[in-house]
């Protein structure tokens, strides 16, 4: 029947045996290398965060955050204990973007981010100064790739998940912010620019000293961890005292031919806010062999977290049952209005279905009618769907394992030489919320280090690494640090 026959297909196409994992563990580990040795080397972009140290547990003082990266953005208050009493109080507050704003320009962002600022301070400090005639200082996470030139400056080189605001990109996301400050009459100085991964290395180093790489799963992914200087070969400048510095890897952006790319991914990825650059060139090409793997080069931009990340998981479940609905009749009669809409399902949904636990599926049941306006469905037909969900679930978190394969494969920490405990922090609401996801990863991260080997590894979830991170971060940083 035809609906056996495409999920069938998608069955065959997304798998991801341990051979193919640990081919794409190798292929991470040769562009974190190449992506070092010289600017533009690999795809993987290896950024330098400027971070030569992270966290002890000696910072001190109150510090403010503030964490751009999804749908939401956070501004926080932290009081550091200093002398290992660590995170004293913390404060913070939670709000929408609006999404005109998500593509509208960068000075109606920032203005729109420095005003909330603005009132948290007020709110918080209610008229008495608690900077005690100093500046206030600040952490920026923003979690975009970022070209940094030092650890309070870095411009866009290009916006990913929801947002494309053109003006934005090339310009020093600290200097938008701070006109915009300025613009409120705010006295904030921004000591730090972060990525939400280098926060969540810093945010997890700061409690545990054998954190080796802070990991996202949210909305996007990435990962940072901390590499010795003098394997930096692209790095021009002089190198820390530290001898070390954490790399923002923008892995989003990793491909290789082995990656299990699937007719809905391709169809995802020209049709999303940032496709391939040279998607619509190539599109209505013939498929050759050589030249289909050429174009997936070309076409395909943020694959990696296209196939593994928050944002689009939903989404293609969303395109394998429109497809479904287009070429079978196990839905009836319906109205495709709401099957058709990009984005429409999104993770959660999906999360909600695949852990439905009912013995005849009713959640399944409900979110059908509830979100695609399918109803009447059979107990076959429910089951079909969660098998989908769960295909595309487990091809994101096996290779979202290989990738952690991969990292730890580059450090020598897959058991094959450093036996040293090795910890990886992970944040993001993937990893947090969608329970078959983490459980796959990490049996995953298992088989492909064999029980032996995985004994010095721990995969451990970071809570709000990006908040607290940037806090640590700009305390180390700060320009008062060896006043007092
Ligand atoms: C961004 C990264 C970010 C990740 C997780 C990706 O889309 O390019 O900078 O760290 O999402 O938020």
């Amino acid at each position: 029947m035809a609906e056996q026959q495409v999920v069938a297909d998608l069955r065959e196409n997304c798998a991801t045996p341990a051979s193919l994992l640990r081919d794409v563990a190798a292929a991470m580990a040769d562009e974190m290398c190449a992506g070092l040795e010289k600017e533009g080397g690999s795809r993987v972009k290896m950024l330098l965060s400027y971070v030569d140290k992270l966290p002890t547990g000696r910072e001190e003082g109150l510090f403010y955050g503030l964490d751009l990266g999804g749908t939401n953005f956070r501004v926080l208050k932290v009081q550091l204990g200093g002398n290992d009493k660590h995170v004293i109080s913390r404060e913070s507050r939670e709000l929408a973007i609006p999404p005109h704003l998500m593509s509208g320009s960068s000075s109606e962002l920032f203005g729109f981010i420095a005003s909330e600022l603005a009132k948290f301070v007020a709110d918080e400090e209610q008229g008495t100064s608690l900077s005690n005639g100093k500046t206030r200082e600040l952490g920026f996470t923003f979690s975009f790739p970022v070209r940094q030139r030092s650890v309070a400056s870095g411009t866009l080189v290009k916006w990913t998940k929801a947002f494309s605001i053109e003006d934005a990109v090339g310009k020093d996301v600290v200097a938008e912010l701070q006109t915009a400050m300025q613009k409120q009459g705010l006295d904030m100085h921004v000591a730090a620019l972060i990525n939400d991964a280098v926060g969540t290395l810093a945010g997890a180093r700061y409690y545990d000293e054998d954190v080796v790489a802070g990991v996202i799963f949210g909305t996007g992914t990435n990962a940072a961890y901390v590499e010795k200087a003098n394997a930096i070969p692209k790095w021009e400048g002089e190198l820390p005292n530290s001898g070390e510095m954490v790399i923002n890897m923008e892995w989003g952006n990793f491909y290789s031919c082995h990656l299990p790319v699937t007719e809905y991914d391709q169809s995802l990825d020209n049709e999303s806010l940032n496709p391939g650059e040279q998607a619509s060139l190539f599109y209505s090409l013939p498929v050759l062999a050589v030249e289909h793997w050429l174009n997936c080069i070309l076409w395909f931009f943020q694959i990696y977290e296209k196939l593994t990340s928050g944002m689009y998981l939903g989404e293609i479940v969303r395109r394998v049952l429109l497809k479904l609905s287009l070429q079978s009749s196990i839905f009836g009669e319906i109205d495709r209005t709401k099957l058709k809409t990009h984005f429409h399902l999104r993770t959660p949904h999906i999360s909600a279905m695949h852990h439905d636990n009912t013995p005849d599926l009713k959640i399944v049941e409900e979110k059908l009618k509830e979100i695609l306006e399918i109803a009447g469905t059979s107990l076959e037909t429910r089951k079909m769907l969660v098998e989908i969900c769960d295909i595309v679930t487990r091809r994101a978190a096996r290779l979202a394992a290989a990738g952690l394969a991969g990292i730890l494969k580059k450090l020598g920490r897959d058991g094959s030489v450093d036996k040293r405990r090795s910890v990886i922090a992970i944040d993001g609401g993937l990893f947090e919320h969608y329970a078959k996801f983490s459980k796959c990863l990490e049996a995953t991260l298992i088989e492909l280090l064999g029980e032996e080997s995985s004994k010095f590894v721990v995969v451990k979830h970071a809570d709000d690494g990006s908040g607290i991170g940037a806090a640590l971060i700009a305390a180390s940083q700060s320009q008062y640090r060896n006043v007092e």
